[in-house]
């Protein structure tokens, strides 16, 4: 392998991109055309990841009941979310710094969730700001808020998203410390990017990435140059240790926030029956079930073991998503037969723009929805809306 790295250095080779084929082929075109360190970024999680495997184990405990000699020709994988038709069914989850992945970062993500008619979710810590997104796409935005430390933050932050148009708020409540992420502290990943002696190989051997990293501007969190004491990716790398962590925070932040936003209010990392009931009381519109894509900790259980427990504490006028290894479109059929308005993903479309940019998303999001509809045949259903226990096998 490293022998055809050289040569293709030598010979500067353009490597053609293989048409994507599945998600995990996305993900293994990525792998080789990223540097580890930022591979490791979006691949990994916290401590021994345990959650990330979790996610998929729990979902491949779910099967089927199919049933044949339905008319399934027409399989419809639209949804209605907060009273809106969705074409897509994958909601793309808030994942940070997408210009890591790809110099064209979550304007090429943003564009591609339009063309699929996919609601796309921006993350606070985005490469490109709020304003640049909604300037750039037509399509359905929502913005992901964290409970930074200062309130001025969060009520400019919620102010310009309203601003430019973003239709949902949503709060991510799982994150009162950062988790311990090994591979990004092995690796020194960090704001702004630094390189050790050790890691030069893994840049060189990736020019590509490279080259369109030196064409674009620094990485950095789009969204907050405004905000950091400097607007270098330094200060701003600082800004965010210091300020994104307030474990303090209770559910008064979240009544306050509830307060200051109109439309439509989704949180996200919830966990805990009691939780998704508090969270009711409050009244959010949405919940999503996620253990931050095993991001967090790594002994929590995978979304689907923990699903129904967070559907059946709250009535039906929450609408509760399911995030979390979503990799194909079975996974996403399995979410709505345990009772999700949407399944959302965040690593799905990261490894997309990742292998081949703002084409990549749209092959990734084509895959999952076809996919999708041939799950629908199989299963006997002719449309999300109608699916549900009844086509799961119960032993
Ligand atoms: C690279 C990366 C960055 C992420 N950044 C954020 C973030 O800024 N805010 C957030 O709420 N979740 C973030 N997440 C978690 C995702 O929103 C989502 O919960 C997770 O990706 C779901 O698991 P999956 O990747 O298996 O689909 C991030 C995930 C990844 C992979």
């Amino acid at each position: 392998m490293r022998v055809r790295e050289i040569w293709n250095l030598i010979t500067l080779r353009r490597r053609t991109t293989s048409v994507i084929q599945t998600v995990d082929h996305a993900r293994a075109i990525a792998k080789k055309k990223i540097p580890k360190a930022v591979w490791d970024f979006i691949d990994g999680g916290a401590g021994d990841e345990q959650a990330i495997a979790a996610n998929r184990h729990s979902l491949n405990d779910v099967v089927f009941q199919p049933k044949y000699l339905v008319d399934v020709s027409k399989p419809d994988t639209s949804l209605t979310i907060f009273g809106t038709p969705v074409s897509h069914p994958l909601v793309l989850s808030p994942s940070g710094l997408a210009t890591l992945a790809h110099p064209d970062g979550e304007i090429a993500v943003a564009r591609a969730a339009q063309g699929a008619g996919a609601i796309f979710c921006l993350s606070t810590g985005s490469g490109n700001s709020i304003e640049e997104v909604g300037e750039q796409s037509q399509g359905r935005l929502w913005f992901q808020l964290y409970l930074w430390k200062s309130q001025d933050v969060i009520s400019s932050l919620i102010q310009r998203a309203q601003t430019s148009g973003y239709e949902a708020l949503i709060v991510t409540v799982d994150v009162p410390v950062v988790g311990k992420r090994e591979r990004d502290l092995r690796n020194g990943m960090s704001l702004p990017v630094t390189i050790r002696p050790g890691q030069y190989w893994h840049y060189l051997s990736r020019p590509r990435w490279v080259s369109g990293i030196v064409k674009n501007p620094a990485i950095t969190f789009g969204n907050l140059t405004d905000i950091a004491s400097g607007d270098d990716a330094s200060s701003i790398g600082q800004y965010v240790n210091n300020e994104l962590n307030d474990p303090s925070k209770t559910w008064d932040d979240l009544k306050r926030i509830r307060s200051q936003w109109g439309g439509p209010l989704l949180v996200k990392g919830i966990m805990h029956p009691d939780d998704a009931k508090t969270a009711e009381s409050i009244g959010v519109d949405g919940i999503i079930v996620s253990n931050h894509g095993g991001r967090q900790f790594s002994s929590v259980p995978g979304i689907a073991t923990v699903f129904p427990h967070i559907r059946d504490a709250v009535s039906d006028k929450v609408e509760v998503f399911f995030d979390g290894g979503i990799r194909r479109g079975e996974d996403i059929v399995k979410a709505h037969a345990l009772g999700a308005t949407a399944a959302c993903s965040g690593r799905c479309w990261f490894w997309g723009l990742a292998a081949n940019g703002e084409q990549g998303v749209t092959d990734v999001l084509e895959i999952l929805n076809q996919e999708t509809k041939d799950t629908l045949s199989l299963v006997g259903q002719r449309n999300l809306r109608d699916v549900g226990a009844h086509n799961l096998y119960r032993s």
